[in-house]
């Protein structure tokens, strides 16, 4: 069952209940879960377009990420990802605004969140034992899904046997595991868990029970989306939802040990409240909850006019969907009064396959025996998301005297509009937007300077064997 087409024509529903507003996701495709990237730039049919018409190279050599600023070294880090200063620059000033709501300071560097989600289903990637909890300080385990009767169902046979050994693994090096709820498929209850005194003591106990059962030192609320029915329109949904959502944390927070730590992941604007806008005070949640993580993914996917999968800003002016973008974000929240050191932006370690537009290809093609095409995590060479892993071991990227270059008759480029890369390949007839070691830095680095809690990527199993994304993001916290 393929859903992604299905899900596509869904968008115009979506985009009427979420105000035109981009909708994002929080589960990558996999064969049981129907699921899509719900693209922004499908939606209007233009978005925030990757210049597709360039086939030259040398555009996109004048601006790629400068190595020069970091004077940290790792060994484990072979390329020095660094920013386009031109980006920072104005990343400093859009920001200050946000970063000057804020009554909080920085956290100390030692404080700061470096975290991915595991995800159940990608154990054959990776397994728990395999995550370098030297390099994490947490991972949020994907996801426990909440039925109607309010109790928590894993989805794998073997989901239960992973998150045991995940604790283990994580506690044996000092370091946390939460336990994701929700997910874009898994959001059908959470209205109804939520709504009324009993279904919410309910529900806590429930996932009480399963926080001790399993010895878990967090728990994250991944509700897409709070008076939204985004994966599908038999979700529930109240214009009560996010009030009902403050009751609940409240009890949550009561009724779970000292010490544990509660997140959820949220749009890059708060919560919907009563009204159907987003709130303008989110500070009730701040003093229950301890971070909130950006999703700042999947604001464009598969498209013939593909754009940016995690856009750090809407560096030029002209996006489609300004509010969908990392910088933006930080801005919204923060405005709502929801502090900066409270939240932790998500990243993505996947991007998107997409046809590309072009009607004619390159001579040289006829001397190509098989153009490479790199194949979605789906299985398809023309839609769906893929594993920056995948796009290094299918041969579209390789490392070359430190740099990530295009391979096999792909040509990388750098979108300075998000400060993301793409490739694409004429002769394979695709476009690949994706995030690498040096838009993670850039995006890692914003999130240091404007003081916010750290990072979380999504997910572990997109991470090459020798962790570059995940040095990339430590790099650009200042971590060593
Ligand atoms: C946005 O502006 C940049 C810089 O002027 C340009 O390269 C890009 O194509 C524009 N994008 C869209 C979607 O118009």
């Amino acid at each position: 069952m393929v859903a992604l087409r299905a899900s596509l024509f869904l968008l115009p529903l979506l985009v009427t209940l979420a105000e035109a507003a981009p909708v994002h996701h929080h589960q990558r495709l996999r064969a049981r879960s129907p699921c899509s990237a719900i693209s922004g730039s499908s939606v209007s049919g233009s978005g925030a377009a990757l210049s597709s018409s360039s086939t030259s190279t040398s555009s996109a050599t004048s601006s790629k990420p400068v190595k020069s600023h970091s004077t940290k070294t790792t060994q484990a880090t072979t390329t020095r990802p660094g920013a386009p200063t031109s980006t920072l620059k104005t990343i400093s000033t859009s920001s200050t605004s946000a970063a000057s709501t804020s009554t909080s300071t920085a956290a100390p560097a030692s404080d700061k969140v470096v975290a991915a989600y595991y995800s159940d289903w990608a154990a054959d990637i990776i397994t728990p034992e395999q995550v370098d909890f030297d390099r994490f300080n947490w991972m949020d385990f994907a996801f426990a899904i909440p039925d109607e009767n309010f109790n928590l169902q894993f989805t794998e046979d073997d989901s239960e046997d992973l998150l045991r050994r995940l604790v283990k693994a994580a506690h044996a090096k000092g370091k946390g595991v939460k336990l994701s709820i929700g997910g874009w498929t898994g959001s059908a209850f959470f209205s109804s868990a939520v709504s009324n005194d009993a279904n919410r003591h309910t529900f806590v106990q429930n996932i009480a029970n399963i926080y001790g059962q399993y010895n878990l030192d967090g728990i994250d609320i991944d509700w897409e989306y709070p008076g939204i029915a985004a994966a599908s329109s038999s979700n529930g949904a109240s214009p009560s939802d996010t009030s009902n959502l403050l009751e609940f944390f409240k009890l949550l927070r009561n009724t779970l040990p000292a010490g544990a730590v509660l997140s959820a992941a949220v749009q890059d604007w708060p919560w919907q409240g009563e009204d159907g806008s987003p709130e303008s005070d989110m500070s009730a949640f701040a003093e229950q909850i301890d971070w909130v993580t950006l999703m700042n993914y999947d604001v464009s996917g598969s498209s013939s006019t593909p754009g940016a999968n995690a856009p750090l800003s809407d560096q030029c002016g002209n996006s489609t969907y300004p509010q969908a973008n990392a910088v933006a974000a930080v801005a919204a929240w923060t405005n709502a009064k929801f502090p900066a050191d409270q939240i932790v932006l998500g990243v993505p370690s996947y991007g998107y396959v997409s046809q590309s537009s072009v009607n004619h290809l390159y001579d040289k093609r006829a001397h190509i025996r098989r153009a490479l095409q790199v194949t979605s995590d789906a299985g398809s060479t023309s839609d769906g998301q893929v594993l920056f892993r995948e796009v290094v071991s299918q041969g579209a990227l390789m490392q070359q005297g430190g740099e990530w270059v295009g391979n096999n008759g792909f040509v990388k480029h750098w979108d300075d509009c998000s400060a993301t890369p793409w490739l694409k390949s004429d002769a394979g007839e695709q476009v690949i937007t994706y995030d690498d070691p040096d838009s993670l830095f850039v995006k890692a680095q914003y999130a240091s300077q404007v003081g916010l809690r750290g990072v979380n990527m999504f997910d572990v199993s997109g991470d090459t064997t020798d962790w570059v994304l995940t040095d990339a993001l430590r790099n650009g916290l200042g971590l060593s």
